[in-house]
């Protein structure tokens, strides 16, 4: 689409999600194409794109395998039902998905988006302890500063106020929240993983002495938390999340909508830090955006307890009429295709190091208080302005537009997700533009 065009665009009748309205709609910015690492802004401009779009094209946008295998699908059945009836390609989606799950979490459950992956996953784990005798264990443990969709179920073990505050009273009961992990006094511009707070695992302790472990279905957290503003977890604390769900028969869910399909540089965050959940949910890269799709990823523990402890008939009531849309699982089967073929995750893990020294040199700038970074997942945090907070970033960000430059804001801090396929000199061309739209913002 060209400007003109763009001035001729009707903007009002779509409500846009998660943004200032009134202020898009009096200065919108349009992206109307996309290549690889680019976007092409309507107005024409190339524009880099350090946010792999929402942290979902891994692969860089519109590669052609992925969309032959979209076209061809589209054309050849659009759509099947997966209640009672199934397709080919559902199933293969889910074998090639398995292929990359962690240990023996090895049973997909198909849905369409991370909001309906998060509320699966807690369902699944409702759903498993009642089918063993503990239906009991309703409640479920979240994180401060967590995001994990907008379904109520993500929305109350989420733990962002503003994503909370209108639907406050109508959250799941019985959800108690962890303590967040980050503190820029003890650990700030930590590269990787902080040396810093593993102990603030040990609230879960605290969490369950209050609550009792026989009320509690699970915990759930992202392994890095990506919405909230990039906060790494410290050294070891996952693995002592691990071992205090063991203790007490508790579910561990690891939400990896964001950390999912190598931005880590292992298939899932779950393999790089070396803890295996109970339960994984994941979206996004799972079919590079191509089509909306989700999965949640279930230990055999899990599905042969729901299953087999059904008695005949349905086992788990629970679906989409998209769970494994045609379309979303054709485009999952290529892109898996390419990621292994292109080897892309170990790609990220070996542009990690740049990417980690490129975004650390910003150390310095004005406005920069902190740098945090895991493999291609990088955040900058700036000093708010005085009374207005996420102004700064916010301005940062439509600045870098204009500059060519796609990143993100949570609050004050800055994004960055890049698609995995970038280069070294684009990690520059990303970094050295902040820097310089860093000095000109106030
Ligand atoms: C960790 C996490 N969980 C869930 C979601 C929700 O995914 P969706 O927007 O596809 O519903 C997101 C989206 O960014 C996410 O980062």
């Amino acid at each position: 689409m060209n400007d003109r065009a763009a001035s001729t665009l009707d903007l009002s009748a779509f409500w846009m999600p998660f943004t200032a309205n009134r202020q898009f709609k009096s200065a919108p910015r349009l992206l109307s194409k996309a290549k690889g690492m680019y976007y092409t802004s309507n107005d024409g401009r190339r524009i880099l794109d350090g946010t792999a779009g929402l942290w979902c094209v891994n692969a860089g946008h519109c590669r052609d395998e992925i969309v032959a295998a979209v076209q061809e699908q589209a054309a050849e059945m659009d759509f099947a039902p997966t209640f009672q009836m199934g397709h080919p390609k559902a199933f293969e989606a889910a074998t090639k998905i398995a292929k990359h799950t962690p240990g023996d979490l090895k049973h997909i459950f198909l849905v369409n988006s991370g909001s309906e992956a998060v509320d699966t996953a807690l369902k699944i784990a409702l759903a498993y302890h009642r089918a063993r005798g503990e239906g009991q264990r309703t409640r479920f443990i979240g994180r401060e500063r967590a995001y994990h969709g907008v379904g109520f179920g993500g929305t109350s073990v989420g733990g962002i106020p503003a994503n909370r505050k209108a639907y406050s009273g109508a959250m799941l009961p019985g959800v108690d929240h962890l303590p967040h992990t980050l503190n820029i006094k003890e650990a700030a511009y930590s590269k990787g993983q902080p040396a810093w707070g593993a102990h603030l695992a040990d609230e879960l302790e605290r969490l369950v002495t209050l609550h009792d472990a026989s009320t509690i279905a699970a915990v759930i957290v992202e392994p890095v938390a990506g919405s909230t503003g990039v906060l790494i977890p410290p050294q070891g604390y996952l693995q002592r999340l691990r071992e205090i769900c063991d203790k007490h028969g508790i579910l561990l869910i690891f939400d990896e909508v964001i950390t999912g399909w190598g931005r880590l540089g292992t298939p899932f965050a779950a393999q790089y830090f070396n803890v295996t959940p109970d339960l994984l949910t994941m979206a996004k890269g799972t079919n590079n955006a191509a089509a909306p799709m989700g999965a949640v990823a279930a230990s055999d523990r899990i599905h042969d307890g729901i299953i087999n402890g059904a008695p005949a008939g349905i086992e788990l009531f629970h679906g989409y009429t998209y769970s494994g849309h045609p379309i979303a699982a054709a485009a999952a089967c290529a892109t898996i295709d390419l990621y292994e073929r292109e080897q892309l995750f170990a790609r990220a893990a070996k542009m990690a190091p740049v990417f980690e020294e490129a975004i650390h040199a910003l150390r310095g700038t004005r406005h920069v208080i902190d740098i945090r970074n895991l493999g291609l997942i990088g955040g900058i945090e700036l000093a708010s302005r005085d009374g207005a907070p996420g102004t700064r970033a916010y301005d940062t960000f439509v600045r870098c537009f204009q500059k060519g430059v796609l990143v993100r804001t949570a609050g004050d801090i800055l994004a960055f997700s890049p698609p995995l396929i970038i280069e070294e000199e684009q990690i520059v061309e990303l970094f050295r533009t902040v820097g310089e739209v860093l000095k000109e913002v106030d």
